[in-house]
This record gives C-alpha cells, structure tokens and sequence, in this order.
C-alpha cells in the first residue's frame, strides 16, 4: 500500500510492509530484545544530491539496502549516526527524550565529515514516521524502549577523495533491552595504554562510525581481560580520562560532587551527560568539567575521597563502575557495589524518560502525536 503524507518539510511516500512481524514473533523478541540485535517492520530513507538538496523521504519496509561497490562509504567511511529511544507511558502514549540534541549534534556530526545538514525538523518529523507505524515495536515494561538509530552516508559512486555529491539518511528501530548483558550491576573496564580514541583537530566529538570502528581492537583486549568497555585517555598528554569506547564517565568526589571530562573537541557531547550535569545541579550536588588524571582516580579511590564512578549514554543509561583495569595496575575492586548517587540518578532519569517522574525540565518529545 502507498500513500503520500506531509512532515514539516518533507512529503512521504509511505509503503507499508507487506510481511510485517506477527504478534507472536514481535511479543517473542519484546520479552528478551537484548541491545542492536532485532529490527522492527520499517525504516525511513531520505536522499540528498547536491543539485536537489533533502528529497524522496520514504517509509518503507525494513531490509537490506543496495549500494554501488564504488560508494564513497564503503571505502572512507563518511558516515555518521545518532541514538535515541522511544518510551512508553502508562496511557500508551509514545515520547523520547531532548531529540533536538541529538538533531543538533547530528548537523555538528555533518559539519564536521563534511556532510549535508539535515534540518532539525526533518529529524524529529523521521522519527515520527518510524513510530508511526511501528509503535508495537515500542516495549510495554518498566525498563524497556525502542532505540532509534538515525544515520548518514556517503553514497555517491566515486573514488576519488572529496566529499560526495550524493547522500542518504535513514532511520532504522530496535527494540532495547539493557546495554550489557549483565543488567544494572558494576562492570569493569580496560584502560588502554596502547591506542587513542581521539586528537587534536579530529573526530572525537563527532559521532561517525570511524571513532568506533577505531575502538573495536582496544575493546576487544578490554574483553579478553574480562572487562566490558574500554577507557581511553587524551592522546596529547596521556594522563587524562577522555571517555569510554561508547560512553562518557563521570566521578562521585566527596560526596557532593561529580566530576566529569570536559568536552574540549575530543570527546562525545553526551546528551545522557549533559542531563545527568543539569539533574546534579537541581539536586544541589556540585558539577566539575575539568580534566580528571589517573592519579587523582586512584588517590581519590585509595583515600575514599572518589565513592563513586559510572558510565552513561543513551544505550547505557548510566551503568556503574567497579574497577578500571590495565596491564600494569588495577584502581577499585571487581566486587565495588553500585553507589547511592549513581543509581538514584539512573531512577530519576529514566523515571523522566518512562513517564513516571515530573519532566521539570521539558525534555520530552511525543513522537505519536
Ligand atoms: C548510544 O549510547 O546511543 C551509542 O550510540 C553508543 C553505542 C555504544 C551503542
């Protein structure tokens, strides 16, 4: 079935799945979704071409995508993507949290791998259109939500090493569960000693999949040293915490105070960050962004100063941290238990997210509306 329907600034043309997932499959994969691993009925596509600028924008079923092997993308990897999730509330209703972020650091994304911007209103009118259609693919327990992935390629068909002419946008949707597999509890991570995540002047706080694919080595020595993510340091001094291989972290100091990177052009500017920073402050609890060195962590842990550590991001919600581990030494211990600040944050802010606290702030966004 086709039909034409108007966004902001964009028209659809809608074709609905033909073999949409039955009930029985969908309630199957909503029971245990897992992260990344299954994919609702339909996605959204939009092209770009230098003389026409955003066109066609389709909903269209889900599945495989066709490209020319000479694609700009497959040989320089000019791509960037978002991620967000889709709550339900308790009268049904479907929202997400602050996408203007997430369409704002989309365009900073483009600025910086040479991309074109999408208009934020042409993001949020995407999301919509996915949901639209597959809002049972939204998950109806506490915890549970749909992660959308947003993300853009190069897909022009040329070899040569120049921005490409021809673009395209999509949005795919996945049911989510929690990021790591073993739920809500402290997870240690590997301290790479060997590789950067980001330079001076380079990508770090632009969300391409270059940065990631350049993490996936040192994240594969974090898992054969037991440990679920990598931690990287600056790549200038190498003394100071720069952020995860998919997260950004954050410090409890004294109990009143949390300590986080700042965002100086090497690392993600986190919108799960920036909320828990303005969450602390309502809380009365001190913020610092402000370079963090591995000395001040393990003074700060050896003396009890340091009480608290996590990680945060859109999949991971916050996550604890028990220990950081590296060939040469180990600051915490495997057996930390989660602390007070960290998962009462982690409650108020999904509490926010699921429709269950107050959203003081105004950070929702109804996408079935
Ligand atoms: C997110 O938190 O949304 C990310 O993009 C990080 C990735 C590790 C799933």
């Amino acid at each position: 079935m086709s039909t034409v329907s108007d966004s902001p600034t964009l028209s659809y043309v809608r074709t609905l799945n033909p073999s949409p997932a039955s009930a029985e499959e969908r309630d199957a994969i909503l029971a245990n979704p897992g992260f990344g691993i299954h994919f609702s009925d339909h996605m959204v596509a939009i092209d770009w071409t230098i003389e026409s600028g955003w066109h066609d924008a389709r909903l269209q079923p889900y599945g495989p995508l066709q490209f020319d092997p000479g694609s700009a993308v497959l040989h320089y990897g000019q791509e960037i993507f978002e991620g967000l999730k889709a709550y339900r509330h308790a009268d049904g209703s479907i929202w997400t949290f602050r996408p203007e972020k997430n369409a704002e650091r989309l365009q900073r994304s483009a600025q910086r791998l040479a991309l074109p911007e999408l208009p934020v209103e042409d993001f949020l009118a995407s999301l919509k259109q996915v949901v639209s259609v597959d809002r049972d693919w939204v998950p109806t327990d506490d915890d549970g939500s749909l992660y959308l992935r947003p993300f853009m390629i190069a897909n022009e068909t040329f070899l040569g090493v120049r921005p490409a002419q021809t673009v395209a946008y999509y949005v795919i949707a996945s049911p989510a569960g929690p990021y790591f597999s073993g739920g809500v509890t402290p997870v240690s991570i590997w301290l790479s000693t060997e590789y950067s995540r980001a330079g001076r002047g380079g990508t770090g706080a632009a969300k391409c999949g270059g940065n990631y694919a350049a993490s996936l080595l040192p994240q594969e020595e974090a898992a054969q040293n037991g440990c679920s993510q990598v931690l990287f340091l600056d790549a200038e001094t190498g003394q100071h915490v720069d952020e995860l291989g998919g997260m950004n972290v954050f410090f409890v100091r004294g109990g009143d105070t949390l300590v986080t990177p700042a965002t100086s052009g090497s690392i993600l500017e986190g919108v799960t960050r920036d909320s828990i920073i303005q969450l602390a402050r309502d809380r009365g609890l001190n913020v610092e962004e402000r370079d963090i060195t591995l000395d001040e962590w393990r003074e700060g842990v050896d003396s009890g100063e340091i009480t608290e550590i996590f990680a945060c991001g859109t999949a991971a919600v916050i996550t604890p941290i028990s220990q950081v581990k590296s060939r040469d030494f180990t600051i915490g211990a495997p057996d930390a238990v989660a602390g007070e600040i960290t998962m009462s944050l982690r409650r108020e802010l999904t509490d926010i997210q699921h429709g269950r606290a107050e959203d003081r702030h105004g950070w929702l966004y109804r996408l079935d509306a």
